[in-house]
């Protein structure tokens, strides 16, 4: 990808976490869930049809319009097939708490990225529900067979690290459990299931516990059809950001930017760094708040990334690291640890990037470190980027501004998330050879 100066307005695609969590209460709950603004991504799309398989009435009405006719808590039908989430950690995760505590068996599988990422971390807290294993491969993996409990154990857990999906699977078992589910983190991760669990209708007290939170969910409750709004995706306007900041001359304005303090470790970081990046029209829409973004090219100052950040900025690591390059001075971004099990390992995917661009970089226990001169980084290598769209798409920004163009081994994959990548891109005036 290679550019003029980025120009122009562009609204980035409904957010992920959102829209997985859209089709998952609209399962959950009897009646019509309507969902606007729904990112059509494969990952998503992956969740819908295995929300079908569990008795789900799935139709899209126009672009991003959908309506979900659930089967509500505790009418899930055992699905004929497994679920084939293809690179969808967050739906198969998710979807494992739903049947984990609603007495149905699935089976679990994916593409050749999701078998190797770790699903104990879900299945334990499921297990002391009282839900069963019935088949899983090495270590824990897909492809998993999944007997859900059919009266699920109310429990307390502690998150082992900080994850939003291991939260949101307890508490999704949690919906149809007799009594109340709590579920602690040290560290607060994105908060998208418990405020749709107050959304629909569920009993849900969120509070502060040290540098976390403590979440409590009456179970069974009477969820009540509602209408979800999905606003734009912070972890997708992150790749036009970014781009916008290190083509000279640039000025775009990215609209509708969910600005959840949960999810916003980026935007704080690069504002540090210098970024010219106006907040405006600051609202809220679909209960979340918003922004447009006016984004200017800028000199970037390397920084210090606290590992207390990472988790409202961890989808974010690739991009951030390609700032970096560009900015003068070290930045080091500490405690990436989870990292190494996203869709590819990316701490690994990244540095691999960095070499393959010219940037001095080093992993150093947890951290990652990258040497910025403060002009633009040779460039011109080949990256592999392991079934990951977030690789893919960082490095393609990365040669927007390198001196030599970046290549990418596949691009396949940048559909999971961002399906109109690179149309939008060009509206904006990058090229793609
Ligand atoms: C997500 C949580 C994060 C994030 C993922 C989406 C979610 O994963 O990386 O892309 O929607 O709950 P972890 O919970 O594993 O940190």
């Amino acid at each position: 990808m290679r550019g003029p100066a980025l120009r122009g307005r562009f609204r980035p695609p409904g957010d992920k976490s959102i829209s997985h969590r859209a089709f998952l209460f609209g399962l959950l709950t009897c009646g019509e869930t309507a969902v606007e603004g729904l990112l059509e991504g494969d990952d998503v799309l992956r969740t819908g049809k295995a929300c079908e398989a569990l008795g789900a009435a799935v139709e899209r009405l126009a672009p991003g319009r959908w309506r979900i006719r659930g089967p509500g808590l505790g009418a899930l039908v055992p699905p004929r097939d497994t679920l084939d989430f293809g690179n969808a950690g967050t739906g198969s995760r998710l979807m494992m708490g739903v049947v984990g505590g609603h007495g149905v068996t699935a089976t679990f599988d994916g593409d050749a990225s999701l078998r190797k990422r770790p699903m104990t971390r879900i299945l334990d807290p499921l297990r002391l529900m009282g839900a069963e294993v019935l088949a899983e491969g090495q270590g824990g993996r897909c492809p998993i067979t999944l007997k859900g409990a059919r009266d699920p154990a109310p429990i307390v857990y502690r998150t082992p690290v900080a994850s939003a999906q291991i939260k949101s699977a307890v508490l999704l078992a949690g919906l149809n459990a007799r009594g109340v589910t709590t579920v602690i983190e040290a560290e607060a991760s994105r908060d998208h299931t418990e405020k749709m669990l107050a959304h629909f209708g569920a009993e849900v007290r969120v509070t502060p516990e040290g540098a976390g939170r403590r979440v409590d969910l009456v179970g069974r409750p009477e969820l009540r059809p509602n209408k979800v709004v999905v606003p734009a995706d912070p972890s997708s306007a992150a790749f036009p950001i970014v781009a916008a900041l290190i083509v000279p001359g640039s000025d775009i304005v990215v609209e509708g930017v969910m600005t959840n303090p949960l999810r916003s470790g980026l935007l704080t970081t690069l504002l540090e760094m210098g970024a010219g990046i106006a907040i405006l029209d600051r609202r809220v829409e679909g209960g979340e708040e918003v922004a447009d973004l006016r984004v200017r090219a800028s000199d970037l100052a390397g920084v210090d990334v606290p590992a207390a950040r990472a988790p409202s900025m961890i989808d974010e690591y690739p991009i951030l690291a390609v700032a970096a390059a560009f900015a003068a001075g070290t930045t080091r971004m500490r405690g990436l640890h989870e990292l190494r099990v996203k869709e590819s390992d990316r701490l690994a995917a990244v540095a691999a990037g960095l070499a393959a661009a010219g940037v001095p970089h080093a992993i150093e226990g947890d951290d990652l470190v990258v040497e910025g001169v403060g002009a633009p980084p040779a460039g011109g290598g080949l990256v592999a980027t392991h079934l990951d769209h977030r690789i893919a798409m960082s490095f393609l920004v990365m040669g927007l501004a390198s001196r030599a163009p970046m290549t990418v081994d596949d691009v396949g994959m940048i559909a999971t998330s961002f399906p109109a990548f690179r149309p939008a891109m060009e509206r904006l005036g990058a090229t793609f050879e």
